[in-house]
């Protein structure tokens, strides 16, 4: 007992002893970090890549150690603002990092950052080549079957951000249902100044969808770095209409030096004859649309409800703000009354548009009837680092300055009985932890 007491309070006064006494080993950079950056940082922080310093050798990582700590532990690095405590939180391009790394790297942080022995190193990350096309092969081709791209754009050595905005046809004359999707910049060099690259798909739907239109281009397909593409779930195809366009939402930082740019997104197809069951439609599902009155030095709240015309399976969310969103929230009223927190973005940044794509035994799967509630707030004060004015009053608008609200949803709705089936696999399948299917 008193051995017991004498441990316990050893834990409570020293954290430092008992995790010596945990893990009497110190953490290496070769051993035990570098393999966690290869996995989590390379993809954005590697020589000509759009972060500002590269992860990859000891040499190079050293000096950012500090800021590393920094940026791990409040979870600002690698980008991924899903809150942990509540909501979905299995996803298939989950870039965070796990307690445990974030404890590994802390303590490999605090013990002077020891580069360890170079023969631990693990070997090196083979990057893509970046000018291939990654998904062709898996199909069998050369190249997408489609390529399409944006403008070319030159941007200064120094410059404020700017957005291209342009549009090109996508010459479709038939309708088309695609299976992968991938973009990126043309040229390496290109990714120094994408920050992100957006193409919202503008065509004209037939009556009767089951949200109704909104007649606004929906987003098609985005690059952020470190993301390859975009592969539907099987059986599950977007529909490209005749006279699609693309409208491109491109946003470049200078980079020090002028850079041309185009970006270029392939896009592959089902044969044809080839229908896949179920159809991907984008969705916007607002907290607010056309107005909103954000004060002042405040934190306001906007909240809307959509009800499924039709049974639905969520396949991913992507929050839409700009420099004052704070947080979003997406939750599911059941028609039985049931409520279900499906994600939560606590900490939003506009800088990051990532859509969280749900890992598919979780993916919720919504009876007909069920109603889609998106909250969002606003920070109009000082403590929103990315505020321009908190002084000022600010409304619903396209500009950066001005604010929207409203959830990228990418949504398949189903037939009753291919729902039910859908269930009936969900149960086979399901873990104890994932929201539990609905009757
Ligand atoms: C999706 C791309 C991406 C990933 C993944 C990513 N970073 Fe970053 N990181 C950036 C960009 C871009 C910046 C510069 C903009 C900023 O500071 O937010 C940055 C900035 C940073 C900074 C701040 C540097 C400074 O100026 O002090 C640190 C530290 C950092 N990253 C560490 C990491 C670590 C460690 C990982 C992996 C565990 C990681 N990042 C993963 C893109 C990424």
């Amino acid at each position: 007992m008193k051995r017991v007491l004498f441990l316990l309070s050893a834990a409570l006064l020293s954290p430092a002893m008992a995790s010596a006494a945990d893990a009497p080993t110190t953490p290496t950079f070769t051993k035990d970090i570098a393999p966690i950056f290869k996995e989590k940082c390379e993809a954005c922080h590697r020589p000509d890549s759009m972060a500002p310093m590269s992860l990859v050798t000891y040499a190079e990582t050293r000096p950012w150690v500090r800021s590393i700590k920094a940026r791990v532990t409040d979870r600002q690095m690698p980008p991924w603002q899903i809150d942990r405590s509540v909501g979905i939180q299995k996803f298939k391009n989950d870039r965070s990092l796990t307690d445990e790394q974030i404890a590994l790297i802390t303590r490999w942080a605090d013990a002077g950052a020891p580069q360890g022995d170079p023969k631990d190193m693990p070997a090196p990350k083979q990057w893509p080549d970046d000018q291939g096309w990654s998904f062709a092969p898996l199909f069998g081709q050369k190249e997408p079957d489609m390529i399409i791209k944006s403008y070319e754009f030159t941007m200064p050595a120094v410059s404020q951000d700017v957005w291209d905005k342009r549009v090109t046809p996508s010459g479709i004359t038939e309708p088309r249902w695609v299976r992968a999707i991938e973009i990126r910049p043309e040229t390496l060099k290109g990714r120094k100044i994408v920050h992100h690259a957006i193409a919202y798909l503008e065509q004209t739907e037939p009556a009767g969808s089951a949200l109704g239109g909104t007649g606004l281009p929906a987003p098609f397909m985005e690059w952020a770095v470190g993301k390859q593409g975009e592969m539907m779930r099987p059986d599950t195809g977007k529909l490209l209409l005749p006279g699609a366009k693309f409208h491109w939402d491109i946003h470049y930082s200078q980079a020090g030096e002028e850079i041309t740019n185009k970006v270029e997104m392939g896009i592959y197809f089902y044969p044809k004859g080839q229908e896949p069951k179920f159809r991907t439609s984008l969705s916007l599902v607002p907290a607010a649309l056309g107005t909103m009155d954000i004060r002042p030095n405040t934190v306001s709240l906007a909240e809307g409800f959509t009800v499924l015309r039709e049974a639905a399976r969520i396949e991913s969310f992507q929050p839409h703000m700009h420099l004052r969103g704070k947080a979003m929230m997406v939750e599911a009223i059941l028609p039985t009354g049931g409520k279900q927190v499906i994600s939560l973005v606590s900490d939003f940044n506009f800088n990051w548009m990532t859509t969280y794509v749900y890992a598919d035994d979780v993916a919720p799967l919504l009876p007909k009837g069920t109603i889609l509630k998106v909250t969002a707030w606003h920070d109009n004060t000082v403590a929103k680092k990315s505020n321009p004015d908190p002084n000022q009053w600010v409304g619903w608008g396209d500009r950066t300055v001005d604010e929207m609200a409203h959830a990228w949803i990418n949504i398949v709705f189903m037939k009753e009985e291919d729902f039910k089936a859908e269930q009936e696999k969900r149960r086979a399948t399901v873990s104890q932890t994932a929201p539990a299917p609905q009757q």
